[in-house]
């Protein structure tokens, strides 16, 4: 609502513009404020978080939060651009970097192996803040998630992609209350399992795991939850995601390829989050 006297306050009309300068906390609620106002007024995105700059900048998903449900409140809605100054990341914080970095090894894995293989190369660079290095991961995760949008921007079928990892992630962060794990931490945790989940159903090979593992290890983040799998179960079949009763996951066939699979069975799902990933 203070957003909204400020509108006001500052008597903005249709022809007005807001900006969106910040991370994905920012964006997201600056967005939902100029697709509301006045039933929407222009917005431009200047994402400073890598998580903004390669995920929720793009794609017109704006939100804000209720007390029932996180982003529970929203609507899609276009910025008119999005400009990314890649220097802005000097002064974030180290394990905001190495969060966001989860979502653009989650594009690797969906669709673009050259992109994976390029983090695996060159990880040192990418965390020293190597403005080349930076330029190149995020550029290619923007257009992977511009195309993906296009493509889809209601997220009738293919922008369900863009979930791999947020399954298992998600229930992760709920069962911890939002306050245990970054989003980043979880949703990396969330793809380890969704890659055993392939390699348990054969639908790819164990490095297809294994590469990711090594990457995770290499950020540094948490490899397991102490949560008890019937939790975890539990808590995926109340997700919004689950679909008349079936859950649904993304699921990796090979690095850079995943498929949309409602065929992991509650016996596969128990036995991998049984497991643990050292
Ligand atoms: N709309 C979408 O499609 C979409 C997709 C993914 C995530 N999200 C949302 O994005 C939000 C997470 O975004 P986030 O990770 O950017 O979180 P955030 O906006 O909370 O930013 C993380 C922290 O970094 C700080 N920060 C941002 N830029 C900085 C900079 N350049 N220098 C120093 N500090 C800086 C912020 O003040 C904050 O403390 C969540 O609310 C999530 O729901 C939306
Ligand atoms: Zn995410």
């Amino acid at each position: 609502m203070i957003l909204y006297e400020a509108c006001f306050d500052h008597k903005l009309d249709r022809s007005s513009l807001i900006v969106a300068l910040g991370g994905g906390v920012a964006g997201d609620m600056s967005g939902f404020v100029a697709a509301t106002f006045m039933r929407g007024i222009p917005f431009i995105q200047i994402p400073t978080s890598l998580l903004a700059q390669v995920d929720s900048s793009i794609g017109g998903k704006v939100a804000v939060n209720h007390p029932r449900g996180k982003n529970m409140i929203g609507s899609f809605y276009q910025p008119l651009a999005v400009f990314i100054d890649t220097e802005t990341l000097s002064t974030l914080p180290a394990i905001e970097l190495v969060t966001g970095l989860v979502e653009v090894i989650k594009y690797g894995v969906i669709k673009d192996a050259e992109l994976f293989e390029y983090i695996e190369k060159s990880l040192y660079d990418i965390l020293q803040l190597d403005q080349k290095a930076l330029l190149k991961i995020i550029a290619t995760s923007c257009q992977i998630k511009a195309d993906i949008v296009a493509e889809d921007e209601k997220e009738k079928h293919v922008r369900a992609i863009l979930n791999y990892g947020h399954t298992i992630g998600h229930a992760i962060e709920a069962l911890t209350h939002y306050k245990k794990y970054r989003h980043g931490e979880a949703v990396a945790i969330g793809m380890l399992y969704a890659a055993r989940i392939a390699v348990e159903m054969g639908l790819t090979g164990s490095t297809v795991f294994e590469r990711q593992l090594s990457l995770v290890k290499r950020l540094g983040l948490p490899l397991s939850t102490g949560l008890k799998p019937k939790d975890i179960i539990k808590t995926l079949y109340l997700d919004k995601k689950a679909v008349s009763g079936k859950l649904r996951f993304v699921l990796p066939t090979g690095i850079g390829e995943v498929i949309i699979s409602d065929q992991v069975t509650e016996e596969i799902l128990s036995h991998v989050l049984t497991g643990n990933f050292v």
